[in-house]
């Protein structure tokens, strides 16, 4: 029920779905909540809809919104992030007052957090990028929230955040995660992450269903059975319940009506952009997003269909593999393909929280990953294990359960791509993961040789393995080496 003599505890600008539900979650956790937008026709609607559900106070300005709010004042925009944000900002910034409180609950690009901070401390106010997974039912009943910022705007908001927040074990999906952009930089890699997840999925279908020979409906069933074990994970889950879904028009599964070109708005990009320039190397998250970008170049793709040589094409009988061999295959492929991806996306963390000296403690991450988000999963434990163990280690993938759970897999994983391959089916994540994986471990790589082009061409130099310093072979003189 509206309110107008109550002050709220929190106010929500923006009441698309997002910010609407996210409102609605305060509400039923008893919070007060004003809500604005700038149609005041929404607004209405929203109560109409949705007053009944708690305490709103709906305003029709800004002035009004601010006014409802009690102090410090704890404003949370939930706009389409884009250049439409710093209006809103700036808007509310100069309607507020020191020690208030400006939330940006949207997908942010962290650079401009960074940025929105600066300014809009300088003026005695806190500025929150907070990074909010979960989509549409998780800002309801629980999502995961990556609150940047300083300390003592998180003493203030933490307790109401937390409070809409998942819980799992008895804690909520949400923590303070450092600095300024802290927040909004582990969102975009929680979703670079959740892009190369989604991706490896998608692989592990496209396999099971055209070289395994499998209809949909039973690919769904496998999928329920995976999320039973280590698998066990929300994308798992949902791709199951994608795939038993019938279209009602035609009476086909649905997968195989939607148009196979994917779509994204951003954030995996932002990514791996982040990723080259951190040189750090999120081949997964690279590779999904490719993958993505090739889908959806519709033209090129219709030019190419059928007008490409194949060569020879195998199938699972000459390969001499059975069909439970090669399932069985595949979920493994599809974890260490998986793991490889959260442990670059842990690296890429890693390496901008130092760059920014932002502090951030990976464990959080994966605690409050575990529910809510869309990358949740129970493997997420494994995580806040391997780093509890060894703060320090060098990969993931070199913590006891990564290294076990490679060793177990590496040979099906190995037979996925070889068959894959021979059965002209791209795979670009599980194939690239594996080469990474390869390259991690390998004793040599032919990187000495590039070193030795690298010095022929342009005298770079290079180091030798037996002698400290730097060195330059005389290439177009007499080939002896000097110290460079
Ligand atoms: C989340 C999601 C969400 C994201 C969508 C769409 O954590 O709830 O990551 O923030 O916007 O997944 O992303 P794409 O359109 O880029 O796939």
């Amino acid at each position: 029920m509206s309110n107008s003599q109550k002050k709220a505890q929190v106010g929500v600008i923006g009441l698309a779905v997002m910010g609407s539900n996210l409102a609605r979650n305060f509400a039923h956790h008893g919070h007060t909540v004003a809500v604005f937008n700038r149609t005041t026709s929404k607004t209405e609607a929203f109560i109409q809809e949705h007053g009944t559900e708690g305490e709103f106070i709906p305003a029709t300005t800004m002035a009004d919104f601010v006014a409802a709010l009690e102090r410090p004042r704890r404003a949370i925009i939930m706009v389409q992030a884009g250049a439409g944000t710093d209006a809103v900002i700036s808007q509310l910034a100069d309607l507020m007052e020191p020690g208030d409180i400006i939330v940006d609950g949207g997908n942010a690009l962290y650079t401009d957090t960074i940025r929105r901070e600066k300014e809009i401390s300088a003026r005695g106010l806190h500025f929150v990028g907070a990074g909010i997974s979960g989509g549409e039912e998780g800002a309801l009943n629980g999502p995961s929230i990556m609150p940047g910022g300083t300390v003592e705007s998180y003493e203030s908001l933490g307790p109401l955040l937390e409070s809409i927040a998942a819980v799992v074990d008895g804690t909520p999906c949400c923590t303070h995660i450092g600095p300024d952009g802290a927040g909004h930089f582990v969102k975009m890699v929680h979703n670079g992450i959740e892009y190369a997840d989604m991706q490896v999925i998608g692989e592990a279908y496209h396999l099971l269903r055209y070289a395994a020979g499998l209809e949909p409906q039973e690919i769904s069933e496998i999928f329920r059975e995976w999320n039973q074990g280590d698998l066990d994970s929300y994308l798992i889950g949902i791709t199951a319940e994608v795939l038993a879904q019938v279209d009602a028009k035609t009476g086909k599964p649905l997968i195989d009506v939607i148009v196979d070109a994917a779509g994204q708005k951003g954030t995996g990009r932002w990514t791996v952009k982040d990723a080259l320039d951190l040189g750090i190397p999120t081949t997964g998250i690279g590779e999904a997003v490719f993958a993505r970008a090739l889908s959806g170049a519709r033209t090129q793709r219709a030019a190419a269909k059928g007008n490409l040589p194949a060569g020879e094409l195998n199938n699972l009988e000459k390969l001499n593999i059975s069909r439970a061999d090669f399932v069985e295959d595949v979920r493994r492929a599809l974890y260490a393909s998986k793991l490889v991806a959260y442990a670059q996306g842990f690296d890429e963390i890693i390496a901008g929280s130092k760059k920014y000296e932002w502090n951030v403690d990976p464990r959080d991450l994966a605690t409050i990953w575990r529910g809510g988000c869309i990358i949740r999963a129970h493997f997420l434990n494994r995580i806040v294990e391997a780093y509890n163990d060894n703060p320090e280690v060098e990969s993931l993938l070199l913590a006891p359960y990564f290294t076990k759970e490679m060793g177990d897999s590496i040979d099906s994983w190995r037979r996925v791509v070889v068959a894959a391959t021979q059965l002209g089916l791209p795979i670009p994540v599980f194939a690239s993961s594996l080469s990474y994986y390869d390259s991690l471990r390998a004793a040599r790589l032919p990187a000495a040789l590039i070193q030795g082009q690298r010095d022929f061409f342009g005298a770079h130099t290079y180091e030798r393995i037996d002698l400290p310093g730097h060195f330059h072979t005389l290439w177009s003189g007499d080939r002896t080496e000097v110290e460079a």
